[in-house]
């Protein structure tokens, strides 16, 4: 038997090292704490055997705060490419294990690249973020090194997908980065986001929180509108994720994928003829409503528990992906508030870039009134959702299923904001304001005036109802195309659909709008 070429030995055995990451110590604490490595994490992630690294020898190259002792090939970070259901992806997973995941210029360097070749092959990057964040070593250096990442993020925006799944406690740039992505998938108990985290809160305001309370995933779903999903653990994280990107074309100029629906086109829904409570004050289940309309258990929410008054998601629709908007009913009755807002807007804008069609229901008594909502800006918050709509140029379907008082009839996707096709249902209620406040503006003199003023009142109010109170009137005036019976949604949207598949609706040219935020 020849003996082996030493040069081969010797890249075998850089290999096997480039496996060890931060060494076998690092590793068992990791685990210890309920996490995978960055390499399993990747093979979760990724159709079997399609991972391909890059890079693996890179090490850091400075030598300050003793950093010349250890050098760790690939510098706390794999990247590469892969696939996920046979479509190209780039990744990168930060390795804990290596000075914490933290961000180095030699780090930084890897990740660019494979943003670079994601974007110049037309394909979606993917950050697996487990990362103390700058790395404190490498001083001003790390700081310009995550600088050049957020400005390939904000560049790639709307180019391709970009997703930060969060695995573990992600600190400064390892949470600014995810927050300018597409998407942010949070493991619960395990991840953490926060610019500062408690140790500095205690010493720079006194105040003493838990990182869990501080970062975590629940505060991210609720409190702060920062994460878009959830999960128990790291694998239903990363099966997530893929599920997510299948709603998504691979770039800007691709549709997305077309997957052939096992559920009727044209199946009728008679249950949802019922739905609406003939009493309009009462509540009734938007859910149901999108549950009922979209292709059979297609409909993946985002952000579902923060701004409940109002609901995104991805779903299918004749195996096309659409985007849906809509407003909660039995959430502060599906008002439009400042969290909301935001949370339609960016969606909007989201579905706009990646030609994802939009579907939009409406039930909203209109803009919440209140010294906080306007102190806290809603007239710059409601103006993004003004903006989204009107900007937007993916074929755009509104289906008013009851209340759209003023502001709120407006900004959800109504006619003249370049919605293509406008449905509404028989219960549809569609004016300035709902009857009570119309009526004390309008006929005040006149009721103030009259020998019984409630009964006149009342009288008013009736006329207004039998005006405004049904989509007739707006129906007569071409506000919306067609009344349909709630039963026919799903097969009116699909075909609406398919009739706007080649819409074109141009921009005049420009650098970029100004949108309000
Ligand atoms: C270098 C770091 C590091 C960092 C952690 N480590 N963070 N090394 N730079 N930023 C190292 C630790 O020294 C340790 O090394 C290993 O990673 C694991 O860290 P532990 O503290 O043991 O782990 P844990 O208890 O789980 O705590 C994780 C942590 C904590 C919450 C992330 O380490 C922490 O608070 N780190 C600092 C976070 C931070 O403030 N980063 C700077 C943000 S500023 P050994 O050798 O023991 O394994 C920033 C600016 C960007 O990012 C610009 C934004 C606009």
């Amino acid at each position: 038997m020849p003996q082996e070429d030493p040069r081969i030995v010797k890249l075998r055995k850089m290999r096997e090292k480039v496996q060890e990451g931060g060494g076998a110590a690092r590793v068992a604490k990791q685990r210890a704490k309920g996490k995978l490595t960055a390499r399993e994490r990747l093979e979760l992630l990724l159709d079997p055997g399609t991972l391909n690294e890059q890079e693996t020898m890179i090490t850091h190259q400075g030598d300050e705060l003793g950093m010349s002792t250890e050098r760790i090939l690939g510098d706390g970070v794999i990247t590469g490419y892969g696939q996920i259901d046979g479509r190209l992806v780039y990744v990168y997973a930060q390795d804990f294990t290596v000075y914490g995941g933290a961000l180095g210029e030699m780090q930084s360097r890897k990740i660019c690249r494979v943003m670079d070749l994601a974007v110049r092959n037309g394909a979606p990057i993917i950050g697996l973020i487990d990362s103390g964040g700058a790395r404190i070593q490498e001083g001003v250096r790390s700081l310009g090194a995550y600088a050049e990442i957020f400005r390939r993020n904000a560049q790639y925006s709307g180019v391709v997908p970009q997703i930060s799944i969060m695995l573990g406690p992600c600190a400064g740039g390892a949470a600014y980065s995810p927050a300018l992505t597409d998407m942010i998938l949070m493991v619960e108990k395990n991840a953490y986001m926060f610019l500062t985290g408690p140790e500095v809160i205690k010493a720079t305001t006194g105040e003493v929180v838990d990182p869990e309370s501080l970062g975590g995933a629940a505060i991210h779903m609720s409190t702060s509108g920062l994460a878009h999903l959830s999960t128990p653990d790291e694998p239903s994280a990363l099966a997530l994720a893929r599920t997510f990107l299948s709603y998504l074309p691979s770039n800007n100029v691709e549709n997305p994928p077309y997957q052939s629906p096992t559920d009727d086109p044209l199946r009728m829904d008679e249950e949802l003829n019922s739905l609406v409570p003939l009493d309009s004050t009462l509540p009734y289940s938007m859910h149901e409503v999108i549950k009922r309309v979209v292709d059979r258990d297609t409909f993946l929410e985002l952000q579902p528990m923060w701004a409940q008054n109002c609901i995104i998601g991805l779903a299918r629709m004749g195996g096309h992906s659409v985007g849906i908007v809509a407003q909660h009913p039995s959430v502060m009755a599906g008002v439009v508030d400042i969290n909301a807002s935001d949370k339609i807007a960016r969606f909007v804008r989201m579905c706009d870039c990646f030609n994802i069609p939009l579907v939009t229901f409406v039930d909203s008594p209109g803009f919440l009134p209140g010294v906080d909502q306007e102190y806290g800006g809603i007239i710059r918050h409601g103006a993004k959702v003004l903006y989204a709509y009107s900007e937007a140029t993916v074929p755009k379907i509104s289906v008013i299923t009851r209340k759209a008082y003023g502001g709120a009839y407006v900004v959800m996707s109504s006619k003249y904001l370049g919605t293509d096709i406008n449905f509404a249902w028989p219960s549809a209620e569609i004016a300035v304001m709902g009857a009570a406040g119309a009526v004390n503006v309008i006929y005040r003199h006149q009721i103030a005036k009259a020998a019984d003023p409630e009964a006149e009142r009342v009288k008013l109010i009736e006329q207004y109802r039998e005006q405004f109170g049904n989509p007739y009137y707006a129906a007569s005036v071409g506000f919306v195309d067609e009344i349909i019976e709630p039963r026919e949604t799903r097969m009116k949207v699909i075909t609406s659909l398919s009739a706007l598949r080649d819409k074109v609706a141009p921009h005049p040219p420009r650098k970029h709008g100004n949108i309000p935020v």
